[in-house]
């Protein structure tokens, strides 16, 4: 089935619209890849260094999400306020996830999070989240609340489509992989501990760089994924509003689950667009044992 049918079918009308305009743009910004990778000598908001991609792919996002006359506000990683239209919901945007992997060819990600209320508010006002992989493949992984769903962009004529490839995704409970950002020295002594117990376990590190693209290999074989709280550094890296509540949304969709050591990401207030926080994300299990152990250590510092 095609995501425009399955889009007409399963999801409200505004999101089935919105979820069609990302993908299509999604194409269009993969396509520049190899032309616009030079640096363009510029920081984002967040002290990330910018590169004409980025600018790029933010900008052909932003004019197709306005375009739909659906949303109050465009809320992006790579700008500083957030871009104003004539609807009711609103977006937040990571626009390419993962940018320094543009050099390397290894894989890059867009995150999408479809809140209803004005921005900044929790995960829990989130209508919809959608991510795009741009890896061997580019795929669409959605939830409107009804589960996780997957399609891929195959040639079609002379554009293309999104055929669905994965109907209601879900994380494994027995874990397989895992993933942390950050450095192993930087990591608060809970988290190192627990990550020192993992290959005893029989898990295997995978870690690509890409929020998004190490997240996609959690779900598709359980384990974690943590960007986490660091010595001298306790709100992590990732960005709430735009990495990883609409992630944790679909992570949760899945069956998985998603903390920020001591709550669910979900519920976290941020009081501005780029708040960060730590992130531990993947299946249920794995994850209520790591909020365990991390919530009940007292010890931040030191080896
Ligand atoms: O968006 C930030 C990001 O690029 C994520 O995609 C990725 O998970 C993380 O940074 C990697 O950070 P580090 O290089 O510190 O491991
Ligand atoms: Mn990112």
């Amino acid at each position: 089935m095609k995501l425009d049918e399955f889009l007409r079918l399963n999801a409200p009308e505004d999101l089935a619209r919105i979820s069609l305009a990302i993908s299509d743009a999604a194409v269009t910004v993969s396509e520049t890849f190899p032309f616009k990778s030079g640096l363009v000598g510029d920081v984002n908001p967040s002290g990330d260094s910018q590169k004409a991609i980025d600018v790029y792919s933010n900008e052909v996002f932003c004019d197709a999400l306005i375009s739909t006359g659906l949303v109050r506000e465009v809320a992006s990683e790579e700008m500083e306020d957030a871009v104003h239209g004539k609807g009711d919901l609103s977006i937040a945007m990571d626009p390419l996830d993962g940018s320094s992997n543009v050099e390397t060819n290894n894989p890059l990600g867009s995150i999408f999070g479809v809140y209803s209320d004005p921005l900044p508010c929790s995960g829990r006002h989130l209508a919809g989240a959608l991510y795009i992989t741009y890896g061997n493949s580019i795929t669409v992984t959605l939830s409107f609340g009804k589960g996780v769903h997957r399609f891929v962009a195959v040639k079609e004529g002379a554009g293309m489509s999104f055929q669905l490839v994965g109907l209601d995704l879900k994380v494994p409970d027995e874990p397989k992989v895992y993933g942390i950002g950050g450095t192993r020295t930087e990591w608060i002594p809970p988290v190192r501990g627990f990550v020192d117990s993992l290959e005893g376990r029989g898990m295997r590190v995978r870690y690509c760089g890409t929020f998004v693209g190490d997240y996609n290999q959690v779900l598709a074989r359980g384990g974690v994924f943590a960007y986490p709280e660091l010595v001298g550094r306790p709100r992590g890296k990732l960005r709430v509003l735009y990495e990883t509540a609409p992630v944790s949304y679909i992570n949760e969709q899945a069956g998985g689950y998603a903390t920020d050591g001591r709550r669910n990401i979900l519920d976290i207030e941020p009081a501005s667009l780029a708040d960060t926080s730590p992130a531990y994300i993947g299946s249920g299990p794995l994850l209520r044992e790591l909020e365990r152990l991390v919530s009940s250590s007292t010890v931040r510092t030191g080896a």
